[in-house]
């Protein structure tokens, strides 16, 4: 056996159900449902699904696929383009499938991420026939070390009838004592959860599961795809330095020190770059309690700002990849990784009091924010955790550009066309334009600060007007609107290519 193999495998009884991955493979039922490991390109198995991706060249079979979040190519594009997957959940973030999705070939649940274990426990999402779990080790005591993410495993492994194991001996061994695993039980039953501080450790370093469950061990070494996400540009930079600014406000006014509170940051480009942002500023001995660490989380680490980073997974660039992995040993005890329902938990975030920061699509001019939905209609992502943070948080933050595609869209719009976080859900915002702090302000109190600060001067006298005569139209009716009119913009945007009302009117 080779000897990183072998000295990744410690419990020497599982040794001879070490299989390829087209025989494990195999072992996977039409019509059955199947949990994979993987929260946002990390930590996802990998030669397994591509080992079924091949069997479909030859096989029409399908499953449906419950995950931690996004997958990385091997599942949300080659096993849904080969016509695998029936039903796909919790989240996703890949062109193909987000296509397919929008076309009525995958049926897609998006849901809060911090719900799935709970559905599982109903019974609600199973019964789970296979767990597929990328793991670094298996330890002599049988406890499965996770890879670069946590997300749903736990819970899936407590719950599917069998599970596979994909061991990852690329993965650093370094991974081994980073994972902080604690499963809570079942609903008016459980403790709880014992954790006064985002630093705390309350759980194992690995998932404890029933041996006898393990069916097949499959050896890869194939790394995480890394995540797409683009360097920040000037109109990021500069909600970065918004934000901050906020932050400085709040300080000032007692609600916060310099070393603020536990931060959580969502998602892709705009998140991370306004994290980014706090590189050069003066806050420090922070501490990141998210869902996912991404590049500036590291960074921050480097520059001595954070002092401590926990998530349910780690999605890095390819450069930072190189970075972290290569010496891993040098973080070790500054991040920790979690299920997913513990990192989401809104016991936790309220308890712990985060700052939330998540990307809006678009909001209206009271505050309701569309995370999701593409005029509405077309499944982007999906919701994520960021309704986890957003409605627990002690501060719930949307970033967005004030406008898109050019400046074809504005995303400030009268009416949101789909709503992920309500208007009381949403404390703050920012745009490059501008930040509106909502909180305690009454729906018309919003307006102004939002059309004022927020929204992009080409659609400012646009926003006023519309506002101006849904008040006269409902004598200044609590949340004026008028409802003909009030989905408009997209109506136009569909027609006209552009949310300007000139082009409606040309
Ligand atoms: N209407 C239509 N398209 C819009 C839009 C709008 N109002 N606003 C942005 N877009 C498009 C952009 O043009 C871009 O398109 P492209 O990929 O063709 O270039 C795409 O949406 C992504 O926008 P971008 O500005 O690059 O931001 P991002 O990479 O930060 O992603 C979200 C933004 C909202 C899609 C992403 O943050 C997300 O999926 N969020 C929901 C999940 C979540 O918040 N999870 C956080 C918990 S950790």
């Amino acid at each position: 056996m080779d000897p990183r193999v072998e000295k990744r495998l410690g419990l020497k009884q599982l040794v001879d159900k070490v299989v390829s991955a087209e025989e494990a493979a195999a072992l996977i039922q039409d019509g059955t449902v199947v949990g994979m490991s993987g929260f946002t390109r990390a930590g996802d198995a990998k030669v397994v699904p591509m080992a079924l991706v091949e069997r479909a060249k030859n096989e029409k079979f399908k499953i449906d696929v419950y995950t931690g979040a996004s997958l990385g190519p091997e599942v949300d594009n080659y096993l849904a383009a080969a016509g695998v997957i029936n039903k796909r959940g919790p989240f996703q973030g890949d062109a193909v499938m987000r296509g397919m999705i929008n076309k009525d070939q995958i049926s897609y649940v998006d849901a809060h991420l911090s719900h799935n274990a709970e559905l599982v426990r109903q019974g609600v999402i199973g019964p789970i026939k296979h767990l597929i779990l990328e793991a670094v080790a298996i330890t002599e005591d049988g406890l499965i070390i996770p890879s670069n993410s946590v997300g749903n495993s736990p819970i899936f492994a407590e719950y599917a009838e069998n599970i596979i194991i994909e061991l990852n001996i690329s993965h650093p061994e370094a991974l081994i004592g980073i994972h902080d695993i604690y499963v809570p039980g079942e609903q008016g039953k459980r403790d709880a959860i014992p954790m006064t501080n985002a630093e705390q450790r309350i759980g194992e370093i690995g998932i404890r599961v029933d041996l006898d469950k393990i069916q097949a061990i499959v050896i890869s070494e194939e790394p995480d795809a890394p995540s797409l996400i683009v360097p920040p540009d000037e109109e990021t930079q500069d909600m970065a330095n918004i934000l901050l600014d906020f932050f400085r406000s709040e300080i000032k006014a007692g609600r916060l020190t310099n070393e603020l509170m536990p931060l959580q940051s969502g998602v892709g480009s705009v998140a991370n770059a306004v994290l980014d942002g706090f590189a050069n500023a003066e806050f420090e001995n922070l501490v990141v309690a998210s869902e996912v660490l991404q590049d500036a989380v590291f960074n921050l680490i480097d520059a001595g700002k954070v002092r401590f980073a926990a998530a349910t997974s780690i999605t890095l660039t390819e450069e930072l990849q190189k970075k972290v992995y290569g010496n891993l040993e040098k973080y070790a005890d500054k991040i920790c990784l979690r299920p997913q329902e513990i990192s989401n938990h809104p016991e936790l975030i309220r308890r712990l009091g985060l700052i939330s920061i998540n990307t809006a699509l678009e909001l209206d001019i009271y505050g309701n924010v569309n995370s999701t939905h593409v005029s509405g209609t077309k499944m982007m992502n999906g919701i994520g955790g960021s309704g986890d943070f957003a409605r627990n948080a002690r501060l719930g933050i949307f970033v967005t550009k004030s406008y898109a595609k050019g400046g074809a869209i504005s995303s400030i719009v009268p009416m949101v066309s789909h709503v992920d976080h309500t208007e009381h859900d949403v404390d703050v915002i920012v745009t490059e334009q501008g930040i509106a702090d909502l909180r305690g302000l009454a729906p018309k109190e919003r307006v102004k600060l939002i059309i004022e600060n927020c929204a992009h001067p080409d659609f400012k006298e646009q926003l006023w007007d519309y506002y101006n005569r849904a008040y006269e139209a409902t004598g200044g009716a609590h949340t004026p609107h008028i409802l003909e009119e009030a989905l408009s913009w997209h109506v136009n945007l569909a027609k006209n290519k552009t949310m300007k009302k000139e082009t409606a009117n040309a």
